[in-house]
């Protein structure tokens, strides 16, 4: 594609996964079908005679100048006063129209307005809402009527606001074991890592390596009277890693029967057992997938045929929603899904757009909103968290850092400011207001002797980041074991606003992929993103790959990588 750039879009794209996975980003074509709008209904107070409610409706489609919300009940409640809104009622009906202060609804916009009414019995939620006549996705507020799971109403949930308060995090004996017998692997083999659930087998252990059960049983042990964290990657999907090759999987792009019945099913047994009832079990939800539907699909020069069949045959998104409704429903599980990174979704063509799959993914098979613990970003990649020599809203010789090829366009210039605005706009798009994001910091240090210590010279946009920024990558879209790469922040709970925890859900000392072909029984391909001498793809802008040589096996253990994280980490190690 070419590289030329206008005002409205930036150029392309990147990406990146965990292992590997690509992405893309490209003017036009969000090509994912909106949800027409979302209805959030909270009732905010209740009293034996009456409740005050908060209404907030979010149009997802062409701008409105006025807009009319209708809702019905099923029992006797009578609306008694509104506000921010023109409230009428017919019998059960109830139409909400705008007042002349607020009938302007962009797309993507949110209105909220609230009132006070009358019941008595059951207060029943509404279950259907339309705005301007057509029917929206229901997110109401108290639990889904339309779930018959755990959350439902009257069956308060048991799940803290925050998992990571308060508690420890497990510590996988087997990743422990590796990083240890590593020269200096002491100084970080304590650290917790998560546990990859990345084919049928790893439920009961792959060989002689330890299965689900025996992950959980340590946790126990670990945990004593405290609280303990287990963190768990659930990553098996039909077609899995569809715009990469190093992370391919074992299950073809039909097989969701599989995936659900041998998958998922099986987990869930396992995690609600009551045995591990104790644990606040984290799972990370089909890292990749979802944005590959956004960035790497129909006619965007970054697309795969591979992502084009799983966006046609729908079993991404039935996959991700199948395990939400199976985990969520489980106490004491909190689903993270995947929310790429700013390097992936932070262009304006990706943005919003993956929210709204997103959404879609969290409503299909059976699962809610309230399934959705909250999200995880950069899983497996290396975005730094924090650029603190230049903000996106830098200028430097009349342009913008949106102008620099680095930035290319992008909203973000790093993780955090990434991952805290993506949690606004998920609940803008209908997710709950309380969701947390994680942040993967494994391997987005970018310290050792090569770190800019100072901006970089105002000669231009390109000499000013190229200067100063952490991220020392050849391209952003750059995503296999990344030369120069340093271990990150070390696992923290609640370290910033709006974020859960800094985790290392990708275990440092994995590799992302082989840099050349390896016959393997695990479905794993070779893509020459781990090469360190390919010259790139649509996805990283035709750069050079910038990984690192003599690599193994995607998931296998890499003693030279590990030995660079350690090397490059920041903050530092002692
Ligand atoms: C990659 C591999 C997977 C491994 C994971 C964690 O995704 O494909 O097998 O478990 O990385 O290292």
């Amino acid at each position: 594609m070419s590289r030329s750039r206008t005002a409205i879009l930036a150029a392309l794209a990147l990406v990146a996964g965990a292992s590997g996975t690509a992405l893309a980003v490209v003017p036009g074509d969000p090509g994912i079908a909106a949800i027409p709008c979302t209805v959030d209904y909270q009732v905010q107070n209740q009293w034996s005679t009456g409740f005050t409610a908060n209404v907030t409706v979010t149009n997802n489609s062409a701008a409105k100048t006025s807009w009319s919300v209708k809702w019905a009940y099923a029992g006797n409640q009578k609306v008694t006063n509104g506000w921010n809104a023109k409230i009428s009622q017919s019998g059960t009906a109830v139409t909400a129209n705008n007042e002349t202060y607020n009938g302007t609804l962009a797309t993507g916009a949110s209105v909220s307005f609230g009132f006070q009414a009358s019941y008595s019995g059951t207060n029943a939620l509404p279950t259907t809402f339309t705005l301007d006549g057509v029917t929206c996705n229901v997110d109401s507020g108290t639990g889904g009527p339309t779930d018959p799971g755990p959350t439902d109403p009257g069956t308060p949930s048991t799940k803290v606001d925050n998992p990571y308060s308060g508690a420890k995090v497990y510590v996988n004996p087997e990743w422990s074991a590796k990083a240890a017998a590593e020269p200096g692997g002491s100084r970080i083999s304590g650290q917790p890592t998560g546990v990859w659930l990345d084919r049928i087998a790893a439920i009961e252990g792959v060989g002689s390596g330890m299965g689900l059960r025996d992950h959980l049983d340590a946790a126990l042990a670990q945990k004593g009277s405290g609280e303990e964290v287990v963190q768990l990657v659930v990553y098996d999907l039909p077609g899995r890693d569809c715009a990469a090759l190093a992370s391919n999987g074992e299950l073809g792009p039909t097989e969701i029967d599989k995936y659900k019945t041998q998958f998922i099913d099986p987990i869930a047994a396992i995690l609600a057992d009551s045995k591990y009832a104790g644990l606040r079990i984290v799972t990370t939800i089909e890292i990749d997938s979802l944005p590959n539907l956004v960035t790497n699909t129909g006619s965007r020069p970054t697309a795969t045929a591979a992502c084009d069949t799983m966006k046609a045959n729908g079993n991404y998104v039935k996959g991700v929603g199948y395990a939400l409704d199976k985990l969520g429903a489980i106490p004491n599980v909190y689903n993270y899904i995947d929310a790429g990174h700013h390097g992936w979704l932070g262009w304006d063509d990706n943005f919003a757009p993956s929210a709204q799959l997103f959404y879609q993914a969290a409503t299909a098979e059976g699962a809610t909103v309230d399934d959705v613990h909250g999200f995880i970003t950069n899983t497996a990649n290396y975005s730094a968290l924090k650029e603190n020599n230049f903000t996106i809203n830098d200028s430097v010789a009349g342009k913008s850092v949106r102008e620099s090829k680095w930035v290319d366009w992008n909203r973000y210039v790093d993780e955090l400011s990434y991952a805290q605005a993506f949690r606004s706009q998920l609940v803008t798009a209908g997710f709950r207001s309380t969701i947390g994001m994680l942040i993967d910091t494994s391997r987005n240090g970018w310290g050792g002797t090569a770190r800019p210590t100072a901006p970089g010279a105002t000669t231009s946009v390109d000499t000013y980041v190229d200067g100063g920024r952490y991220d020392r990558r050849i391209h952003i879209g750059n995503w296999c074991n990344q030369s120069g790469a340093g271990l990150g922040e070390r696992p923290q709970a609640a370290p910033a606003t709006g974020i859960d925890a800094y985790v290392w859900m990708k275990p440092p000392g994995e590799s992302d992929g082989s840099s050349t072909a390896i016959a393997n029984d695990e479905g794993k391909g070779f893509d020459r993103m781990c090469d360190p001498t390919y010259t790139g793809n649509p996805r990283n802008g035709n750069n050079l790959s910038g990984a690192l040589a003599n690599a193994p096996l995607s998931g296998h253990w890499f003693s030279a990588q590990f030995q660079q994280l350690m090397q490059n980490a920041y903050p530092p190690l002692p």
